[in-house]
């Protein structure tokens, strides 16, 4: 999805973790052990209380119009004080669900020089391997990739969508449809939820661009030293998570200081704001940082759906975002350019939004 850099990155042996895990080593390689600030500690939120909200589409989308009104509500706090939350009863057949789940892990499952017949050239985002690796003592996250970009047409490299497992490619396609139109829908209910016009992020984005990541994180035989996945925010609008049924816990959001898990809800989807959205609401609404942690004997999948504006489009924050008591927080920017800086920047909490802040003086 991403243009290919200039210089090309000097990145270093970078081991496949699934082979990794399968080779035991007695310790774990130390590219892969995290500073002590960085390590997944065991302080994490336990109560359900503390669970993140739970959207019933159904409501949104066929209930009356209390409903409608409270469940709009609801999305609103959802976004406002969590920037994540699970949607339930969305209209993605479960059968769809369930065999892009399984070709997934088909794919993950094949032997390495098949996977490896769709490199992912570092420094990009589309193919097999490691992302956001950008130097050759940078940590490695405990995970292995496959990405595709899928929307408009341009952005996909036909090279690299598989011939195997037999219908991967199409249903790939076909769940990207599906997923799309949620993204579509999510994003009206949004606009709503924001005292905005339905249409007005779908007016404003052009063709959207939409990509897949599957995320592989084998069982780890130290998840206290490693992370599946750095922390970061997404760059895109809207993120759609879908967590492997059976898998382990893994996905967590940084609330309060405090690293929440996300317990998976069968059959529902995880949805997260991203920056694109932040920028638009003027903060309004945040994009969260998140990381993945590893577990001592499960393997992990996960398939992640970001959907963002069109490349050309210029962003900034909504008037309507803006006054007084709300000064503009972020600089106006092109997509396509945001884009380029986050894929070509190692994922840092919410660093890659610096690019768009507008750092404001105290004294003026
Ligand atoms: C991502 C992501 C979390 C997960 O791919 O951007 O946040 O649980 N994934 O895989
Ligand atoms: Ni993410």
């Amino acid at each position: 999805m991403a243009p290919v850099p200039l210089s090309p990155v000097k990145v270093g042996h970078i081991d496949d973790v699934q082979e990794l895990r399968n080779a035991k080593p007695t310790t774990i390689p130390e590219r892969f052990v995290r500073d002590m600030t960085e390590r997944p500690t065991l302080a994490t939120a336990l109560s359900s209380t503390s669970d993140i909200p739970v959207i019933d589409f159904s409501k949104l989308i066929k209930g009356d119009k209390d409903e409608v009104h409270s469940e709009i509500l609801k999305l609103g706090i959802a976004c406002e004080e969590w920037g994540f939350f699970q949607v339930i009863n969305h209209d993605i057949e479960l059968s769809l669900l369930e065999s892009i789940e399984k070709l997934a892990k088909e794919f993950f499952m094949l032997p390495l020089e098949e996977k490896q017949k769709y490199p992912m050239i570092p420094g990009t985002l589309q193919g097999y391997g490691q992302a956001f690796v950008f130097s050759e003592d940078q940590k490695l996250d405990w995970c292995n990739m496959f990405a595709l970009g899928v929307e408009p047409q341009y952005i996909r490299n036909p090279k690299l969508w598989p011939t195997k497992p037999a219908k991967f490619s199409e249903t790939v396609e076909l769940y990207s449809k599906e997923v799309r139109a949620l993204c579509n829908d999510l994003l009206k209910y949004i606009a709503m939820s924001l005292g905005l016009r339905q249409q007005a992020f779908e007016e404003m984005f052009g063709v959207a661009v939409q990509a897949i990541r599957m995320n592989y994180y084998p069982a780890c035989s130290r998840p206290d030293l490693v992370l599946g996945l750095s922390p970061h925010s997404d760059g895109s609008a809207l993120t759609v998570l879908q967590q492997g049924k059976g898998s382990s816990v893994g996905l967590q959001i940084l609330k309060d200081n405090t690293w929440v898990p996300v317990q998976p809800i069968p059959n529902a989807l995880v949805i997260n704001i991203g920056d694109t959205i932040e920028v638009l609401s003027n903060g309004k609404y945040k994009s969260v940082e998140h990381r993945a942690v590893t577990h001592k004997e499960k393997d992990r999948l996960s398939l992640v759906t970001f959907y963002a504006p069109s490349y050309e489009i210029e962003l900034g924050p909504m008037p309507e975002f803006v006054d007084e008591s709300n000064p503009c927080k972020y600089r106006r920017y092109n997509h396509g350019e945001y884009s380029k800086h986050y894929v070509t920047s190692k994922l840092q909490g919410k660093k890659a939004l610096d690019f768009a802040k507008i750092h404001t003086k105290i004294s003026n």
